[in-house]
């Protein structure tokens, strides 16, 4: 194809909104931003997993606890035109995630909470959330859960992040890990039992990107 031609495709694209080269590239620019920083941010296969999630159930309202730089919480707003609610205590997080929300063209999607997530209850309790992303600080998953659940609609969906953390839950090298890992790994792994025998979800737990928990509230 002749350049002349080329351009006309990709100018119609953009008119056409089917190519959004703002989020393209910002989309680049967050995760070169995330690796050069030590950000952790969702790995490419467990965002796939929670993008057909919503694409499947279609949540009016996502919780996202755990912003970072805001890259998930405009995967989301992108995939679902759900309007998001999410939660960071980090201050040069939130500054980050501010600047990503502008210049992402989600800004009127997205509201930002600042503040620690265990803290910030009152300030969201009026919502009803069809799905919730915990992604924060591992120690305290089930705490997230217990706190934030009741906000969650029949049939809601929670999904857990990190429950390989790094490939270390299960692993056998268990006793050669430091103290506060071998900590986080207990929670992990009493977080995925609390929600395996939890009473009112349905939860499997799957090994892909940093382990996926996907939790389907009861009827
Ligand atoms: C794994 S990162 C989130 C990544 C983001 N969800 C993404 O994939 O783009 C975890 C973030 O949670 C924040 N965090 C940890 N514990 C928190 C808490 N109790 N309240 C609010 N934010 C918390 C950290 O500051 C960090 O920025």
């Amino acid at each position: 194809m002749a350049v002349e031609q080329m351009t006309v495709t990709v100018m119609e694209a953009v008119e056409n909104n089917s190519l959004n080269l703002v989020w393209t590239v910002l989309d680049l620019e967050l995760k070169a931003y995330a690796k050069e920083h030590h950000v952790p941010i969702i790995v490419d296969e467990g965002l796939a997993l929670l993008e057909q999630i919503i694409r499947i159930s279609k949540p009016k309202h996502i919780l996202e606890i755990g912003t970072a730089i805001g890259y998930s919480a405009c995967r989301m707003a992108r995939v679902s035109g759900s309007h998001i609610t999410t939660i960071e205590r980090n201050p040069e997080m939130i500054e980050k995630a501010l600047d990503t929300f502008k210049r992402s063209g989600f800004e009127n999607q997205i509201r930002l909470i600042e503040c620690d997530a265990l803290e910030a209850f009152d300030l969201v309790k009026d919502t009803a959330f069809d799905l919730i992303f915990i992604d924060a600080a591992k120690a305290q998953y089930q705490k997230f859960f217990e706190l934030y659940t009741p906000l969650l609609t029949s049939n809601g969906i929670v999904v857990s992040d990190n429950m390989s953390f790094h490939g270390l839950v299960h692993q056998d090298n268990y006793e050669t890990q430091s103290r506060s890992v071998r900590g986080l790994i207990r929670k992990l792994t009493s977080y995925q039992d609390f929600l395996l025998k939890h009473p009112d979800y349905d939860t499997s737990i799957f090994e892909l990107g940093d382990g996926v928990a996907i939790s389907v509230k009861k009827d």
